[in-house]
């Protein structure tokens, strides 16, 4: 598929295709390239990419180009609206994606899905008779630090409190290189920085540059492509008690927020919560939730 892509070249002696490949050119990005690629990433993702977000997209947009042998936006705004390139589209999203993530990334958030809401759901689902599981979905787990910082915490203290309940995680992305590091549970220090050292010795092992997750906790994840922007992908995840949606629709514009919140809203059980980033909020977006505000965290709740 990619080689179609190269730019060929036939060299003096030889009746062999070479791909020719270019000295690393500046390209610059003119208005008109960047708004037909900020369609592009909007129509199948939902990320807005703001004006004085350009020199971004231009940063890792001129890598592709140059890897690709392209020589310039047209050329890759052609083969971006090409259908038979699909993938050439899947590979611009996970080129553009914002992976930045890490293990126990707000504390008081997860110690309130702890204490206070899986208590909560647990309560009312025994009062309703229903099955006794509970499903947990990270939506936007980039490369899953999230959601095995959720597998960890049922583990170290929800599974003891609640023996004969069934918890489910599930992990998704865009990205599949992001879900791919996911799930090989290899990471640097970076991601474990917030955690406790006897977490990080229990459920780590140390090489001299990695922390590798041990089995358990990753048999407890599991990892799907999910694009939040698209219904078909969405509908196929049901029932879930907790949304972890956390710092992905800040990438978004309104409209898409709206569009992807009212996904989130019907696919979650009532009664179930919406976690979202410290910094976001769904004010003006959607009144579909209830803000709850917990003694250091909020949520959102669907009644
Ligand atoms: C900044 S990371 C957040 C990771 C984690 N939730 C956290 O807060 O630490 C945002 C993630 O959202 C994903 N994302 C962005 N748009 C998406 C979409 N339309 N569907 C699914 N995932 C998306 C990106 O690929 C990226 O991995």
């Amino acid at each position: 598929m990619e080689s179609q892509l190269f730019t060929f070249k036939f060299s003096k002696d030889s009746s062999k295709a070479e791909p020719l490949k270019q000295e690393p050119v500046e390209l610059v990005m003119s208005a008109g390239s960047f708004n037909e690629i900020r369609n592009i990433i909007y129509q199948y993702s939902g990320i807005y990419y703001t004006e004085n977000k350009k020199y971004l997209l231009e940063d890792r947009l001129n890598k592709i180009i140059y890897e690709k042998n392209l020589l310039s936006y047209d050329e890759y705004i052609r083969i971006l609206k090409t259908p038979k390139y699909r993938d050439e589209v899947n590979e611009l999203l996970e080129a553009i994606t914002i992976n930045e993530t890490y293990f126990f990334r707000s504390e008081e958030q997860f110690n309130t899905f702890e204490k206070i809401i899986v208590p909560e759901i647990i309560g009312l689902k025994s009062q309703k008779g229903d099955e006794p599981y509970l499903r947990i979905w990270s939506a936007g787990t980039s490369t899953g630090e999230e959601a095995y910082t959720i597998a960890i915490i049922i583990q170290e203290k929800l599974q003891q409190k609640y023996p004969n309940l069934k918890f489910q995680v599930l992990a998704s992305d865009i990205n599949n290189n992001a879900l791919n590091t996911a799930k090989k549970g290899i990471y640097k220090d970076y991601a474990v920085k917030g955690l406790p050292a006897e977490i990080v010795n229990k459920y780590f092992k140390k090489t001299d540059n990695y922390f590798i997750l041990n089995d358990e906790i990753k048999q407890m994840v599991k990892f799907t492509n999910v694009n939040l922007y698209d219904y078909n992908a969405i509908k196929t995840i049901k029932n879930v008690d907790v949304i972890f949606c956390v710092n992905v629709l800040i990438f978004f514009d309104i409209p898409s927020k709206q569009k992807v919140l009212k996904y989130l809203h019907e696919i979650l059980n009532k009664g179930g919560y919406l976690m979202i980033g410290n910094s976001e909020s769904l004010h003006n977006i959607t009144n579909e939730f209830k803000l709850l505000h917990f003694p250091k965290a909020m949520a959102y709740k669907k009644e």
